[in-house]
């Protein structure tokens, strides 16, 4: 895990998690804080080994690490914040050069599709984590959200 190590105190990676901070401390819906990026990463780890899907756990927690990052962008700007994402942690984990460009492929690839529905592989359980993750059963805002429907059926375990 000592790549991860890294990636983690990376100080872009630092600031754009403060940075979402910011820019969510008004926010009623759910956060794209630290404590949301641990929980994907406990939950694809669990899902990984579930589907027997064998990626080194470095690999799978600098992916729930990076997968929110381009959420600066979408407040800011309006962009999406998968796309955005994905070039971010490309540029990140390229900067340490000890990322190979399978390694890389992988993590950006997931992250660019994690908002997709009707992904496959790696980034269908990115999707499925990030979901799985919210508490979307006790949730006082649910009949406010926009993802209101594809939550509750994936809470319901109509696709998951
Ligand atoms: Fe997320």
């Amino acid at each position: 895990m000592q790549r991860f190590w890294r990636v983690y105190r990376d100080e872009e990676v630092v600031r754009r998690f403060k940075e979402i901070n910011y820019l969510e401390k008004d926010r009623e819906f759910c956060r794209h804080d630290f404590q949301h990026f641990l929980d994907v990463a406990r939950i694809l780890a669990i899902l990984c080994f579930e589907n027997k899907f064998s990626f080194p756990r470095e690999l799978i927690y600098l992916t729930a690490l990076l997968h929110d990052l381009g959420r600066v962008e979408e407040y800011l700007y309006g962009l999406n914040h998968a796309l955005i994402g994905a070039e971010v942690a490309r540029e990140i984990l390229e900067k340490y050069q000890e990322f190979v460009q399978e390694e890389i492929f992988l993590i950006t690839e997931a992250i660019r599709g994690h908002r997709e529905q009707n992904s496959e592989g790696f980034t269908r359980l990115l999707y499925l984590a990030d979901k799985l993750s919210r508490p979307c059963l006790t949730c006082k805002v649910i009949d406010k959200c926009h993802k209101k429907e594809e939550m509750l059926l994936l809470h319901q375990e109509k696709f998951y």
